[in-house]
This record gives structure tokens, C-alpha cells and sequence, in this order.
């Protein structure tokens, strides 16, 4: 294979080779039909999830149960953590208990880099603003089934990129691929910083972004993390940053439309655009559980 992989804790810290490799095993269990229950059988993945989740933790427990792996799921709430166990000490213990792989959201930005030990493999399934690696596979995944050569898209991706780990994954995935133009449209107090910025074109309105693109990849309001900024309410801002059939005729005719959910219809997206044919959020959480397949036979299979 060329590469290790030990963990999984954001896009910049893993080999482009070991990205490909998942990217491409992935559509593989895609395009074959196989019983892949042997291949981890009996292995054990602990899902521990300090912040809310559909279907980041439901596709991660239905891939390992497509392996044939054993999973536990851990919500703080009903455990320790709510008689004020540490982070340190609950991720300790379960890692005493001699799981395979552990797999975290956490609220706090970099939290995993000090966790990641000797023991149990650990994926970061969100850690605050920062990163979500397997939210970036699965949508460059669905890039790729779009237009295999990823160098001929433009990609724009629009809303709160301020407070977005999908985004800061997602662009970071994007440029180690080499997806020919990404554009960033954000209201202001939400832009990206530029450390992400860099290498694409920025926007500060909707409609002048999303001339002639090949993909949008539209994000809510992270209410629960703005601290301070000022946003619009919901009706203005779907006046301004809200996905419209009519703002989706400026894109190309066969754009696809993509959003990582959970959705806030009426905000970002209308129902229209969200339920309409060049609609592809189904097939994102579709591949998503594929994209985690793949993640866990790349961290597990060898080892
Ligand atoms: C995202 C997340 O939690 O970062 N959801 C997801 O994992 N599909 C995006 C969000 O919460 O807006």
C-alpha cells in the first residue's frame, strides 16, 4: 500500500495515498455486491459522541456491522461524562476495555492529536470547527461519480464556512486532489480564514459565486457555535444565502447539489432544490457509509 495509517484524525495529517486508496476501495464495495462480513469479524469499535449525530454515528456503527465488527456506542449523556468524568479519563477507560477502533466527535477543536495512543485506532468523526475527515471523503467521493477527472470542476461551497469542519476538511481534500476552481461564498462574520481561503476564489454574494459551477455544497448556520455574530434572521437570510431553483439555473444545466445535513429547509436550501432531480444528498449518505467500510478495513485490515 505504501503508506500507514494508524489513525484517522484530519485531512492534512493523512497520506494523499492513503486518501486514494480509501476513495477507491470505497467505490470498489460500491460497484461489488459482496457478503464483506468476514473481513473484521468480531473486531470492536467504540463510538463515543460528546455532540448530537444522525448520520455520522448511525454510518459508522451500519459500517462495522457490514464487516461483521462488534460496536458499542457511548453518549456522554447517560454516562460518566455526566458526573464530570475528563475527556482523558472516559477515552482511558474504554481504551482499557481493548477495542479496535475508537470513534470521536468532541466539541473541542484538536482534542484527538492528544488522545491518539498505541491502543485503539481513532477516527475523528468531528472535533469542534476544525476537522471532519470522513465528511470529506464521502463528498469528494460523490465529486468523483460526478466527474471522475476532478481537475475539469468547479466547486462552490457556500454559507457559514467560519464555524465549519466540514468545510475546512472538504476544501482541504479538495486542493490535495486537485479539483480544478473551488469558490467560497460566505455573509460577513462567516467567511473562512485563510488558511483555507487560499488557493480558491472568494465571494461575498450568492448569486455572482454560482455562475457557471459544476457543484454546490451548500452548509447551515452553526447556531450553536456563533458566540457573538450577528445573522440574519431565517427569512433574510434565505433571501440572501438560501439555494432558490432560480439561483440554481446560474450554475451549469447538470450541476449537482450537495449538503452534508443536517438541513434547515426554508434557510439555506428551499424543499424545491433539496428534493429536486440534480439533487445528490441521499447518494452522499449513501456513500458515506461505503466511505467508513473503507476507512475501517484500511485502519483494521492489516493490523
Ligand atoms: C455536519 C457536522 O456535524 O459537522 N454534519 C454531519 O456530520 N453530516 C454538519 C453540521 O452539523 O452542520
Amino acid at each position: 500500500m505504501g503508506y500507514t495509517l494508524n489513525h484517522l484524525l484530519d485531512i492534512e495529517s493523512t497520506p494523499v495515498a492513503a486518501l486514494e486508496d480509501i476513495l477507491d476501495t470505497a467505490q470498489s464495495l460500491i460497484d461489488d455486491s459482496a457478503d464483506h462480513r468476514d473481513r473484521l469479524r468480531g473486531r470492536l469499535q467504540v463510538n463515543l459522541f460528546y455532540e448530537p449525530s444522525t448520520r455520522t454515528r448511525v454510518s459508522f456503527e451500519v459500517a462495522a456491522r457490514r464487516l461483521g465488527m462488534d460496536v458499542v456506542n457511548v453518549a456522554a449523556v447517560g454516562s460518566s461524562v455526566a458526573k464530570g468524568e475528563s475527556l482523558i479519563d472516559t477515552y482511558r477507560t474504554l481504551e482499557a476495555m481493548q477495542p479496535d477502533v475508537i470513534v470521536l466527535r468532541h466539541p473541542d477543536n484538536g482534542v484527538h492529536a492528544t488522545l491518539a495512543s498505541t491502543g485503539a485506532c481513532l477516527v475523528n468523526a468531528g472535533d469542534g470547527s476544525r476537522a471532519h475527515p470522513s465528511q470529506a471523503l464521502l463528498d469528494v467521493l460523490t465529486l468523483r461519480q460526478h466527474q471522475p477527472d476532478l481537475a475539469r470542476l468547479r466547486v462552490l461551497v457556500a454559507g457559514d464556512l467560519h464555524h465549519s469542519r466540514v468545510t475546512r476538511s472538504g476544501v482541504a481534500l479538495m486542493k490535495k486532489l486537485g479539483v480544478g476552481e473551488i469558490r467560497l461564498a460566505a455573509p460577513p462574520g462567516l467567511e473562512a480564514d485563510a488558511k483555507v481561503t487560499e488557493g480558491t476564489r472568494t465571494y461575498d454574494r450568492l448569486d455572482e459565486a454560482l455562475d457557471g459551477v459544476d457543484v454546490i455544497m451548500m452548509l447551515r448556520v452553526q447556531r450553536e457555535r456563533l458566540s457573538g455574530i450577528d445573522v440574519p434572521d431565517s427569512e433574510s437570510y434565505h433571501r440572501a444565502w438560501g439555494l432558490t431553483p432560480a439561483r440554481l439555473a446560474m450554475a451549469a444545466p447538470n450541476a449537482i447539489v450537495m449538503h452534508p445535513g443536517p438541513m434547515n429547509r426554508g434557510v439555506e436550501i428551499a424543499s424545491a432544490v433539496a428534493d429536486g432531480p440534480q439533487s445528490v444528498i441521499t447518494r452522499q449518505v449513501n456513500n458515506g457509509v461505503f466511505v467508513r467500510m473503507a476507512v475501517l478495513l484500511r485502519l483494521l485490515e492489516a493490523r
